[in-house]
């Protein structure tokens, strides 16, 4: 017997085949392309979804709540995943693409900073007339900053517009040392004559920044003791070094100084070694460049770290680091080596 099938009959059988066909189509978008290619079937005005909704009018009303619900079910789970997909696309089809055949950048490559450049040459020279290197600390408490270095308790170099003092709550002598002059201590303290050491590090000082000056800089420190070294063995020893350092045909000058570690003490000049001592710009028109602070270790000093003044005398001296460096670069304003400036590394590349 033939049964005619009813419109609502017929209506939920083309949903569900739509839905399978939207599943299928669903199931094949990869890219922006077939996302197009499934809207321009499925959602717009024309398209299938909205086809079964017109086809509503033939349904007879007692039956429409029913057809509408499974209309607006499908419609929704189209429209989720549809948002879904697009979502999940969207990024890939954004993200600029990388041109593989461009050219590769290049990190700037820069070079030894020229205030370790000098450090290393300084090691080099000395290493090569048998002194080790120590380094210390830049944290430091007053008795190795001062107070064994013979500097009097009232000194003024102590003074708060010295010294950078460390608020600790416990202590209230530690300080960031003022010079390397400190580690001379600490490797007497450590070691048994005979010593020969030079300690390069950075010091700190409350100072205004200048082109000329900064609060923080770098010294490098010498220490010899043995038996019966004299200011002879000093002047040989800082002579050859400058000779080898900046000029082989340099003259010297050996100034009588104060130091409180020192005794004697001098301030070393050495022929200024851009005009051969003729006179320039470089060194005030005097012939002469200031390299160095010396003299022979204080008795006091050696006996307070723990070294029989009389069975031991040796000498000391301790110059800054940048001062020098501006001489030799030309470079004349001290910040321009601590702006960590590639422009101005550049220019020491060996
Ligand atoms: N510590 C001195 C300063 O900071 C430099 C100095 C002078 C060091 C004489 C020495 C020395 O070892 O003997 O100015």
């Amino acid at each position: 017997m033939f049964v005619p099938e009813s419109i609502a009959h017929i209506m939920l059988q083309k949903i569900s085949d739509l839905q399978s066909i939207i599943e299928a189509d669903l199931a094949a978008i990869v890219d922006a392309a077939s996302l197009e290619a499934f809207r321009l079937k499925h959602l717009v005005k024309k398209g299938t979804l909205q086809g079964l909704i017109d086809d509503l009018r033939s349904v007879p009303k007692e039956d429409k709540p029913t057809i509408g619900k499974a209309l607006n079910a499908l419609r929704s789970f189209v429209e989720e995943r549809y948002t879904t997909i697009e979502q999940s696309l969207e990024p890939r089809t954004l993200a600029p693409s990388i041109d593989v055949t461009l050219p590769g950048r290049r990190p700037p490559v820069g070079a030894i900073h020229p205030i370790h450049a000098m450090i290393d040459r300084t090691i080099e020279i000395f290493s090569s007339m048998g002194f080790d290197v120590a380094e210390g600390f830049e944290i430091e408490d007053d008795e190795h900053n001062f107070g064994k270095l013979n500097f009097a308790p009232d000194h003024p170099a102590r003074d708060m517009q010295d010294t950078f003092f460390i608020k600790s709550g416990v202590r209230s002598d530690v300080l960031l040392r003022t010079h390397t002059s400190s580690v001379q201590v600490r490797v007497m303290e450590a070691m048994k004559p005979p010593i020969r050491c030079i300690m390069p590090g950075k010091v700190y000082r409350n100072e205004a920044v200048s082109a000329r000056s900064l609060a923080e800089f770098h010294q490098i420190e010498g220490l010899a003791i043995d038996k019966h070294l004299s200011v002879a063995d000093l002047k040989a020893t800082i002579m050859e070094f400058a000779r080898k350092m900046y000029d082989a045909t340099a003259e010297f000058r050996f100034r009588t100084s104060y130091f409180p570690f020192t005794e004697p003490s001098m301030e070393v000049d050495m022929s200024c070694f851009l005009c051969s001592g003729k006179g320039c710009r470089i060194c005030k028109h005097s012939g002469w460049l200031e390299i160095c602070g010396a003299g022979m270790v204080h008795p006091n000093v050696l006996a307070a770290c723990g070294i029989d003044p009389e069975e031991y005398s040796g000498f000391a001296f301790g110059f800054g680091v940048e001062r020098v460096v501006m001489l030799l670069t030309g470079i004349d304003d001290i910040r321009l080596l601590y702006e960590n400036d590639i422009r101005v590394l550049r220019q020491f590349r060996s």
